[in-house]
């Protein structure tokens, strides 16, 4: 029989405050994937006799997601995805760095599994202990979109929207509804267990610089890459502080660039990005613009993020450097 597995890394969906009235004061990452899915009133209904395993994978608010939790969950992922008896995969995460997390699976799972079954993210604005919690609601849409027919590719589930690990990104500090799409717009709808579908599964990126699993988790040292962002007064000086060798900070390999719209940045920024460069320092320039994309030609000379955001086009960066 196929199996869900869900796996747990913490987050608000697992958070606890001391009144069932906060939603803010809570210490997020306190309760375990196990009672998270014991709570969930309607699960054996839409599970229909198929099995659900859970695993707690780490316990932690996503602020501090780090490269070895990302390396144990990647495995962990990938291991269930190999097997035969696993129809898919479910994650509970933190919303404030989920869009990292699934752009990263995305990435880096093999295409031969992840064009064939689906990985399911899904997180709460509001704690496990609050007198509304969306959590429960949220983890049974990610079941739901999980034995979808059809189902494949990264995705991430919130407030009844389903959003692909190309385009979510979280934003609203304090809304239920805190994930958006974009210009592309949400993947499809859960409508009581049922998933309408607006678009076509995602399917692993074909021009992917490939990274072999075990490198990356073999590889403790991710390869430093930072975000730098133009605004009113830019100047050299982040730059420059980047470039500068400190004790015990790993040189740096690469920099993302927040530029301002269509990819302008103030002239002494775009100079020190451009020393950056020739001393080998790889350049990827994204925009600080919440949507749309680099519409490139007149900037060659730095890298395109490819419609990536900042955060994603960092993703992508540090893959590619560990990959050459
Ligand atoms: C976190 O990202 O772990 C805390 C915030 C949240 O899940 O909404």
């Amino acid at each position: 029989m196929k199996k869900v597995v869900v796996l747990g890394t913490g987050g608000t969906i697992a958070g606890k405050a001391s009144h069932a009235s906060d939603n803010i004061g809570y210490t997020a990452a306190q309760v375990g994937v196990a009672q998270l899915l014991a709570d969930v009133a309607g699960m054996p209904a839409l599970l229909a006799g198929r099995l659900l395993e859970s695993e707690q994978v780490a316990q932690v608010d996503s602020k501090d997601m780090s490269f070895a939790v990302w390396q144990s969950l990647l495995q962990r992922v990938h291991a269930h995805l190999q097997a035969d008896d696993v129809q898919a995969v479910v994650i509970t995460h933190g919303t404030d760095t989920l869009e990292e997390t699934a752009y990263f699976l995305q990435a880096v799972l093999p295409a031969d599994l992840i064009n064939a079954k689906p990985v399911v993210l899904t997180a709460a604005m509001r704690p496990a202990s609050s007198l509304a919690p969306d959590g429960p609601q949220n983890l049974l849409d990610a079941v739901a979109v999980a034995l979808t027919p059809g189902a494949h590719g990264v995705v991430a589930v919130c407030a009844g929207a389903v959003h692909t690990a190309m385009d979510v990104q979280k934003i609203h500090t304090y809304r239920l509804d805190a994930f958006s799409s974009g210009d592309a717009g949400p993947l499809g709808y859960v409508e009581e267990g049922q998933l309408r579908v607006l678009r076509n599964w995602p399917l692993a990126p074909s021009d992917k610089a490939y990274i072999a699993i075990k490198n990356i988790a073999n590889d403790n040292r991710w390869p430093r890459v930072e975000i730098v962002m133009n605004y009113v007064g830019g100047s050299a000086a982040v730059v420059n502080a980047l470039l500068r060798p400190a004790p015990g900070v790993d040189p740096l390999r690469g920099l993302v660039v927040a530029a301002t719209g269509n990819g302008t940045m103030h002239e002494d920024l775009e100079a020190a990005l451009r020393r950056a460069q020739v001393q080998g320092v790889q350049v990827v320039r994204a925009t600080r613009c919440a949507s749309g994309r680099v519409v490139s030609g007149a900037h060659a000379e730095f890298e395109d993020a490819n419609g990536l955001s900042p955060v994603k086009a960092r993703v992508a960066l540090m893959l590619a450097l560990m990959s050459s």
